[in-house]
């Protein structure tokens, strides 16, 4: 049967603030899609100091990007400082309207949203306490049920996030950080929404309650049919979470897919790049990483700017397989990998944007740093 999406409100209380989504597409036949973002691109107006004066320029913060959302999945969102993972996370809880493309919703879908700063979605004037009702108040369907304790009560969402429920009666300057971040995940869960957009939401946690945070998220979607959006920057919490993995870089995305074939196999040198430098993933491998085996150098710490987004292929100047030529005349499309099947599942494909396949990236990075040695 097919399931039309549709343009819905994400929510109404600050976390989930209301806005209309941008619709102009026919309903999608595919009942598992909750929501669907096709084209989609943010830009804002920015000014920068040009000399003596402050010259209007335009901030790429995404460019084309095309996102589902699916009912159970969590689908990581991973990228450097400034790539474009929260915004993309605005336009998929339809808190930001986009510039161009369109966002749809499924029918009812309801979407929370937890942030990485959590004293932002907590009313300082309310209690733990009345924070947990107002999000059971906003629950449109019947209460999640989490390793056997029905979350319809601040005891039991208090309990799942693994807080005590003597901290109920406090507000949050009376919380620590790690705690708001906990009262804010039980709140967004009050509701039993459809949809979880996860914004860095386990940053301000130590360790040990990070994994407990995660095997939390994981279970609500494998168990509850929940689909979590969950940006990151730990690539091995994203490894262990995600079934898929979006790469964005200077707010497009570079490469997505299964995440377990985009970290065994990644076929941008970007998602590489970022791989290598990640001291989780590779834990061998100091932060600094050296080049990799096949020439990839590790992200460097210079970011890029998406304002004034060059010509070409944006990751050109970091690039060591980059052709002088065509890499600033010609920008990528987002290709898939060819596995020698005919047919492309949306759901399980690897895609990427480089003019050249993994194994050319390697040849030609080989050759420039021959040459350049
Ligand atoms: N309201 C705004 N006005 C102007 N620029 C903005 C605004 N919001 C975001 N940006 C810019 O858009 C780009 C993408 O921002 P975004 O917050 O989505 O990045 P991010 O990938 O989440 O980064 P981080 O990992 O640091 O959280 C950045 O260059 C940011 O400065
Ligand atoms: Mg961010």
């Amino acid at each position: 049967m097919s399931t039309p999406l549709a343009q819905q409100e994400a929510g109404s209380s600050p976390s989930e603030a209301p806005s209309r989504a941008h619709v102009d597409e026919p309903a999608v036949p595919n009942s598992r899609l909750l929501i669907e973002a096709a084209d989609v691109s943010v830009q804002y107006a920015v000014k920068r100091p040009a000399f003596w004066t402050l010259r209007r320029d335009t901030l790429h913060a995404l460019r084309s990007v095309s996102v589902a959302l699916r009912r159970g999945e969590v689908l990581g969102i991973v990228g450097e400082s400034g790539s474009g993972k929260s915004t993309l996370g605005r336009v998929l809880a339809g808190i930001e309207r986009p510039h161009g493309g369109s966002v749809r919703f499924a029918p009812h879908c309801h979407v929370q949203t937890i942030y990485q700063d959590a004293s932002s979605a907590l009313n300082p004037f309310m209690t733990v306490r009345a924070s947990l009702l107002e999000g059971l108040k906003a629950r449109r369907r019947s209460a999640l049920t989490y390793r056997g304790a029905v979350l319809d009560n601040e005891q039991a969402l208090l309990g799942c996030v693994g807080l005590d429920e003597e901290l109920a009666t406090r507000k949050p300057h009376a919380l620590s950080g790690g705690q708001k971040q906990r009262v804010a995940i039980a709140r967004a869960l009050a509701a039993a929404p459809d949809a979880l957009i996860a914004d860095e939401p386990i940053s301000a946690l130590d360790v040990s309650i990070q994994a407990h945070i995660i095997n939390l998220l994981g279970d609500i979607s494998e168990h509850l049919g929940i689909a979590v959006a969950f940006i990151a920057h730990d690539l091995g919490v994203v490894r262990h979470l995600c079934e898929r993995t979006i790469v964005l870089y200077l707010g497009q995305i570079v490469e997505e897919g299964p995440t377990a074939d985009l970290f065994a196999r990644p076929a941008h040198p970007y998602t590489r790049a970022l791989i290598a430098a990640a001291p989780s993933v590779n834990q061998a491998r100091p932060v600094s990483a050296p080049p990799t085996p096949d020439g990839t150098p590790p992200a460097s710490l210079e970011l890029p700017t998406p304002v004034g987004v060059p010509m070409g292929c944006a990751y050109r100047g970091r690039c060591p397989a980059a052709d002088p030529q065509r890499c600033l005349r010609d920008a990528p499309e987002l290709k898939a990998q060819d596995r020698g099947s005919p047919s492309v599942n949306p759901e399980t494909v690897q895609a990427y944007r480089c003019h050249y396949t993994p194994g050319e990236q390697s040849e030609r990075a080989a050759r420039s740093s021959g040459v350049a040695s």
